[in-house]
């Protein structure tokens, strides 16, 4: 018998090595997509995701605070950069596969699936793009150490489809937007060809992630007769610690469908940030 899209997700989240992890990942993404074609539809199902996905022995996971910081002028700077996409990208993986698997017993449209499997296939390819380029450089996925805690957006919202897609996506995903144009200029001074070939394609397919966020958090407002961006707020300000990091990519993520009154109010920097918005934590 077929696996479920849910039992597929968690042999992705249950692998620990990037490269199987992320080929596996394509392969049932490739296997979903050709069902889909043919009308043959695979079933959903349930299976119950880890807590937290295997991850491989290496990198060793330290606090932000004890990560190194090299400079981005440098060599070094740029394979910690190259290894630090790395690590955000297999996170990524593992965050779309959960999405798929651990909200199925709330009813949605095959298309949440659909866009949430393209995500996932998408990470894969960028984390195997991200260790192409350290391999490049005589470098590889463990070399160096990484942050601990990326998981922790996962885990606060594990209870909470609506909070999900607003820290993860919407935010989290989102703030990639605002950051990857600075990292490309830096490769592009270091004619580094192929890390810039690299994170154009990252920069682009990115977009889709955020606005599969936004198409299906203003989805499950509407179900629910929520106001979307008053939503927002309340889970932004309930599951992310701390506020959000001016300047943003206004065209990017109005392209991805996330309106500026979503997050000027909760930035960092604004002017005329009520109290409300502003970070507790
Ligand atoms: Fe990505
Ligand atoms: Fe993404």
């Amino acid at each position: 018998m077929d696996k479920t899209l849910a039992e597929m997700a968690v042999e992705v989240l249950s692998t620990a090595n990037g490269r199987a992890k992320t080929a596996l990942a394509r392969q049932h993404a490739a296997t979903w997509r050709a069902a889909r074609a043919s009308g043959e539809q695979l079933e959903v199902g349930h299976a119950a995701p880890p807590d937290t996905p295997a991850r491989p022995a290496l990198p060793e996971l330290l606090h932000p605070r004890d990560v190194p910081r090299r400079r981005p002028g440098t060599p070094e700077g740029r394979e910690a950069l190259l290894h630090a996409v790395a690590h955000i990208e297999l996170n990524a993986v593992d965050l779309h596969w959960d999405i798929i698997a651990r909200f199925t017993d709330t009813p949605l449209p095959l298309g949440f699936y659909d866009d949430w499997v393209q995500a996932g296939d998408e990470e894969a390819k960028h984390f195997n793009l991200m260790a192409d380029c350290l391999e490049e450089i005589g470098s590889h996925y463990g070399a160096l150490p990484a942050h601990a805690g990326m998981w922790r957006a996962a885990q606060d919202t594990a209870d909470d489809l609506f909070g999900r897609l607003a820290v993860v996506p919407m935010v989290l995903e989102a703030r990639g937007l605002d950051v990857t144009p600075g990292m490309i200029d830096v490769f592009r001074k270091a004619k580094a060809q192929s890390a810039v070939d690299a994170l154009e394609i990252i920069y682009a397919e990115e977009v889709a992630h955020v606005a599969y966020g936004s198409k299906w958090f203003h989805f499950l407002c509407g179900r629910h007769d929520h106001d979307p961006k008053e939503q927002f707020h309340t889970l932004v300000q309930k599951y992310f610690h701390g506020a959000l990091k001016a300047p943003f990519n206004v065209e990017k993520r109005a392209d991805a469908g996330i309106p500026p009154d979503f997050y000027w109010p909760l930035a960092d920097d604004h002017p005329t940030t009520p109290d409300r918005f502003r970070s507790t934590g």
